[in-house]
């Protein structure tokens, strides 16, 4: 059965970027009013296209004050606030060595502090709607590394999965469900526009669904997530990737090339 998600809020933060994006399309289609939060304008604009019911606000989830105004915004706007996705995020490809402080402060801010102050600062809106569900986008480099985007990533992601435990634990008493998806390699419009050929090629070869997978394969699982159909499931975390954390020696091709032979 699809989900109902009809008059419910829903808070997506990175909504002017692929995932964000695809997950407030999917909400929408689901029935909820969606708030997309983002600090590109231009691209908030194109995301909420003429859907009279998204709000949009252009906010730097890395600054706590913001954060508390545009949540206390959507309240007001839409009376209510149900679900929140914190989306954005994102890496610098730097190793250890070459990674000064403030690079490492700037992404550890932006994935593992931002998810925080949203969580903080819809969980006592969620509380007067009487429930509430949480997804965070982590990532696959929660369970491995990052091979794009530096040890700061690699931590920040893996620090989501304890926020998530943590706020799923405090918040289970007021019916509030704290979960994270955690994506392998999506292709997105950023993705395709930042990756090399030797980058677009290989992956396939290393994932065992043999492919990319899309923005709308991560938006699907954050909304199972976020509906009734997982009102058993908190402080956990989903693994959106192909099949990429089940780890190989080789890569899937060369595995099934022998295997044809
Ligand atoms: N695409 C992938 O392969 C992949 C894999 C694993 C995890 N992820 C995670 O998924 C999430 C979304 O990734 P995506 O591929 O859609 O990226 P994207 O770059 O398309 O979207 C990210 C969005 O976040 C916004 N953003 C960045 N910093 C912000 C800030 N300080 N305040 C407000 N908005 C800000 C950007 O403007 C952008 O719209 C990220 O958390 C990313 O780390 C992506």
């Amino acid at each position: 059965m699809a989900p109902d998600m009809g008059g419910k809020v829903a808070i997506v933060t990175g909504g002017a970027g692929g995932i964000g994006r695809a997950t407030a399309a999917l909400f929408r289609r689901h029935g909820a009013r969606v708030a997309l939060f983002d600090r590109d304008e231009a691209g908030l604009v194109t995301a909420a296209g003429s859907d009279a019911d998204t709000i949009t606000a252009v906010v730097d989830v890395t600054d706590a004050s913001a954060v508390a105004a545009a949540c206390a915004r959507v309240e007001e706007r839409l009376g209510r606030i149900d679900i929140l996705v914190n989306v954005a995020g994102g890496g610098l490809p730097r190793t250890l060595d070459a990674t000064p402080p403030a690079d490492w402060d700037r992404i550890v801010a932006l994935n593992l502090s931002a998810p925080f102050y949203l969580i903080q600062a819809v969980a006592p809106a969620m509380r007067r709607a009487g429930g509430g569900a949480v997804v965070t986008v982590s990532s696959l480099a929660a369970l491995q590394i990052s091979l794009n985007n530096g040890a700061s990533y690699t931590s920040a992601k893996s620090g989501v999965l304890g926020l998530t435990r943590h706020a799923a634990f405090e918040l289970a008493r007021d019916r509030i469900r704290v979960n994270a998806v955690l994506p392998g390699p999506i292709m997105t419009p950023q993705m395709d526009a930042k990756i090399d050929d030797a980058t677009r090629e290989a992956i396939p070869r290393k994932v065992p669904l043999g492919r990319w997978l899309t923005p709308e394969e991560v938006a699907a699982p954050i909304l199972f997530l976020c509906s009734d159909a997982a009102s058993g499931c908190t402080g956990t975390h989903l693994v959106v990737d192909g099949g990429l954390h089940i780890g190989s020696p080789t890569d899937a091709a060369t595995y099934f090339a022998r295997r044809e032979d």
